[in-house]
């Protein structure tokens, strides 16, 4: 009796170390302490939603890849009063632009709302690594801007892509902006969806799509953004009459989908210096036998390790939050697709969609059958890092509550805005970076070295 006591004892005390090496296996919740306060939209009149002086000036300007490799621009903007010209002169002169390429027109109306006219125009056969300036809009009305497009395609090209998810148009989002454009080195940026909240108005009020798209200008303009969708981008609503889901977002920010095979314009695929971007849609079909789940079949094959070793994916809604947020959300995407991201060493998934920061370990959680109890998470050297980066800043606050005792899988967590960067070194290393809006633009609040996984398959992330 005294020894079953004891064996109780014991077992007793192993439960109970164990439950502390447990709660002490998670990663790092951060101790920083932000302001939690809601935040609100900018109002109609605050400076950065101004609109450009001149008759019929185009406003909105802004640019994304406008093909497979980087060599083509879509450049999209919208006229407010008549259609005026699709037209984009552009060249490597600023004083001396000898090319043009025509556009095409689209407008586009919402319940009580009607655009402006929109224009989508294709600059292509650029060349690269190349600084082009272009100007749209006619006579005193015409505004000129520039972009510099991308290195040509190779494993060892250094590249560095910005990252923001879930912006809106808050004063907070307005300080993400500037922060991220004060650290200038990102040549691109990758942003994970929900754009401007516009639907968080009566009526998906489209005129804070408008001002949204001002206020982003001055970035977007630039630097191409690497378009995710996100909820805030369905605007499906059958009370108003409004039953074609994405109509907003589809009208005014196009992707070159049709060259990466893909056959809707949520789900695609772009290289750009060294790495491999596939964009996946939350908010799509994605079970078997669909189109975006065809297409990422498909694609994943494709991926030349040779010519680009990096291989990122990027989608709204997280596979892995341990904050009480949309929990669990991206679940039925996970178990999906999660077992593709490892057999094809996937690098980094980047998400957004819960407003805070966090990083996981390399995990995954895919030998599970339904019968073999095999459920959790666990490390895995093949497996990518899973990064949520919605803290954009918008209307809809922080996500500070979280999952008590922070899972083992996760690295670290904080919930403040900011934004991200990836900076490829060469085949084998990148190096990441998150910077909370509060911080300097030198101060980096989490960091981590990656080793590629097809190249260099370190344990980089513990
Ligand atoms: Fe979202």
């Amino acid at each position: 009796m005294a020894g079953l006591l004891l064996n109780q004892k014991v077992f007793v005390s192993l439960v109970l170390l164990v439950g502390l090496f447990l709660r002490c296996n998670g990663g790092v919740t951060s101790s920083y302490r932000r302001k939690l306060a809601g935040t609100v939209d900018m109002p109609l009149d605050a400076d950065v939603f101004r609109v450009p002086p001149g008759y019929n000036a185009p406003q909105q300007v802004h640019i994304t890849q406008g093909d497979l490799t980087g060599s083509a621009v879509i450049v999209s903007w919208v006229t407010p009063d008549e259609p005026g010209s699709s037209k984009v002169h552009y060249g490597k002169d600023e004083n001396k632009l000898d090319h043009t390429a025509k556009g095409i027109l689209t407008k586009y109306s919402y319940y009580n709302y009607t655009s402006g006219y929109i224009h989508h125009c294709l600059l292509k056969d650029l060349e690269y690594d190349t600084l082009y300036y272009y100007e749209v809009g006619k006579k005193e009305s015409a505004r000129q801007f520039w972009f510099k497009t991308p290195p040509k395609v190779g494993p060892d090209v250094p590249y560095t892509f910005g990252l923001i998810g879930d912006l809106g148009q808050t004063f907070d989002s307005n300080i993400t902006l500037s922060h991220f454009e004060s650290n200038p080195t990102a040549g691109a940026l990758l942003f994970v969806g929900d754009l401007s909240y516009a639907d968080n108005y009566p009526f998906h009020d489209n005129v804070r799509w408008d001002t949204w798209g001002r206020f982003t200008e001055r970035t977007a303009a630039y630097k191409p953004f690497i378009w995710t969708t996100g909820n805030h981008e369905i605007d499906f609503a059958p009370e108003l009459g409004e039953k074609e889901p994405f109509k907003p977002f589809t009208h005014r920010y196009p992707t070159p989908y049709l060259d990466s095979g893909s056959t809707a314009p949520f789900w695609y695929s772009i290289k750009r210096a060294s790495a491999h971007i596939i964009v996946l849609a939350s908010y799509s079909a994605y079970g078997k036998y669909t189109p975006q789940y065809n297409w990422l079949l498909e694609e994943l094959p494709k991926v030349n390790r040779s010519e680009t070793p990096w291989l990122i994916v990027l989608l709204h809604s997280p596979w892995y939050n341990s904050y009480n947020y949309h929990y669990m959300e991206g679940e039925t995407m996970r178990v999906q697709f999660e077992y593709l991201m490892v057999q094809y060493k996937v690098d980094v998934v980047f998400a957004g969609h819960v407003h805070a920061y966090e990083r996981t370990h390399r995990i995954s959680n895919i030998a599970y059958n339904i019968t073999n109890g095999q459920c959790s998470p666990v490390p895995d050297k093949n497996a990518p890092v899973y990064i949520t980066i919605g803290d954009g800043g918008n209307i809809e606050g922080l996500a500070s509550n979280m999952t008590e005792p922070q899972p083992s899988y996760s690295a670290f967590r904080e919930a403040s805005f900011g934004h991200a960067i990836f900076d490829i070194k060469n085949r084998t290393h990148a190096y990441y970076t998150w910077h909370r809006n509060q911080d300097g633009n030198a101060v980096s609040a989490d960091t981590m070295w990656f080793t590629n996984r097809y190249y260099y398959p370190t344990n980089d992330s513990t």
